[in-house]
């Protein structure tokens, strides 16, 4: 079959991004423009700044795309956009973005699940080192700002359409929401997720101990059949607030101040600046922080990975760039005997090549998106 370049694009959150990838395997150009620095001084996502942000920067990233890739509007065979989940303003940008170029340009354009271009994120990467054959069924963890997910995915037969079946997901925060929300709580920065990466080398990760979550699988008054296998539910919310407690016990409300007051006072602070403005009881509470979230990512995958006997696991979504949780995953893994895979690092964070590369099955089966479709900020996948 002859080379598909799909032109794919992305706005669900604070990234503003567009893709050219061919036939779901070789990225050919990947441009993202980032809205951090507009959302920092809050400390986490805006979603009217945000939405703003993305009405700027659409233009020129889809032409940084194309430019990249040696592509024009006229040389690319569809059009990819992220149809949601997300904060609804920001999809709509990207949304009515692509189907105005896609009307314009009579191209065929399909609605891409946010969640899907993150799992795509991982069989891309393999593609482009030569590794095609996945073996199915595999569990995903999609671990995200927005998202703690674990999916089941089958693929049937010459299908080319994968099947995701949810089998646990967060009951309040997601993995990474928890990781901006500490790190905004201690003065560390935005996003939290990079610089607690960062900081949790310098602490002891066994220097406090947090309860693990308790999680009740059947709500009270819930007369639904008990289900046939159990859900792998994951919590966060209660670990921040364990680490709000710890903040208070130890008494370090006046060094976050100080912390707040010093950073305020650098443009852009690095990962050594706040490194020089954390003491060791801070350090050590980062990493032990790290050390319980990574933990229960990891032992509830593996445990979905046997109860479900899949064969391949997935990591993907912005969490999956921390560098213990990958070690993590990786050890234990391959304790278990089943081989784990990740994207790189900047396929991990959003970008609108996984969107690009998520789309190409739906090309080949000619699933385009009706003239009429919208955005959808609650989009199940
Ligand atoms: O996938 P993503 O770019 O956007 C969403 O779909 O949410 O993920 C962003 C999230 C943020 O919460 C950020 O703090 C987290 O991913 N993140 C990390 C790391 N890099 C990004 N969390 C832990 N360690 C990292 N290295
Ligand atoms: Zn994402």
């Amino acid at each position: 079959m002859a080379d598909v370049y799909i032109l794919g694009i992305e706005s669900s959150c604070d990234e503003t991004a567009a893709a050219v990838v061919r036939s779901g395997e070789q990225v050919i150009s990947n441009a993202v423009f980032s809205q951090i620095a507009t959302h920092q001084p809050y400390g986490g996502v805006v979603p009217e700044l945000a939405a703003r942000e993305h009405l700027r920067a659409i233009v020129p990233v889809v032409r940084k795309a194309l430019a990249d890739a040696a592509q024009s509007y006229q040389s690319i065979d569809a059009l990819a956009v992220t149809q949601g989940p997300g904060l609804a303003g920001a999809l709509l940008v990207g949304v009515s973005y692509a189907k105005a170029l896609a009307f314009a340009l009579d191209k065929p354009l399909i609605a891409v699940n946010h969640l899907e271009g993150h799992i795509h994120a991982v069989l891309l990467e393999e593609r482009q080192k030569g590794h095609h054959e996945v073996e199915f069924p595999l569990m995903t963890l999609v671990v995200s700002g927005g998202h703690t997910h674990l999916y089941l995915v089958q693929q049937n037969g010459p299908n080319p359409l994968w099947t995701y079946r949810n089998i646990g997901h967060t009951r309040d925060d997601a993995a990474g929401e928890a990781f901006d929300k500490v790190a905004k709580l201690l003065a560390l920065g935005y996003p939290g997720g990079p610089i607690i990466d960062k900081l949790a080398k310098h602490g002891r990760s066994d220097a406090v101990r947090f309860g693990r979550a308790q999680i009740k699988h059947r709500q009270r008054g819930d007369r639904s059949p008990a289900p046939e296998r159990p859900h792998f539910d994951f919590s966060f919310s209660g670990l921040k607030t364990a680490v709000l407690r710890y903040v208070e016990t130890q008494g370090l409300e006046p060094a976050i101040e100080q912390r707040r007051v010093a950073l305020s006072q650098i443009a852009k602070p690095r990962a050594e600046d706040v490194l020089a403005l954390c003491d060791g009881t801070t350090l050590d509470l980062v990493a032990s922080f790290q050390r319980a979230v990574i933990e229960d990512l990891v032992q509830k995958t593996l445990a979905a990975a046997r109860e479900y006997e899949v064969n391949t696991l997935f990591v993907s979504g912005g969490v999956a760039a921390n560098s213990e949780l990958r070690q993590s995953f990786e050890q234990q893994a391959a304790q278990e005997g089943v081989p784990v895979y990740f994207p790189s690092r900047p396929l991990s964070t959003d970008n609108a090549a996984m969107i690009a590369a998520a789309a190409y099955p739906k090309f080949l089966i000619g699933e385009f998106a009706a003239p009429d479709f919208s955005a959808e900020a609650a989009w199940p996948l």
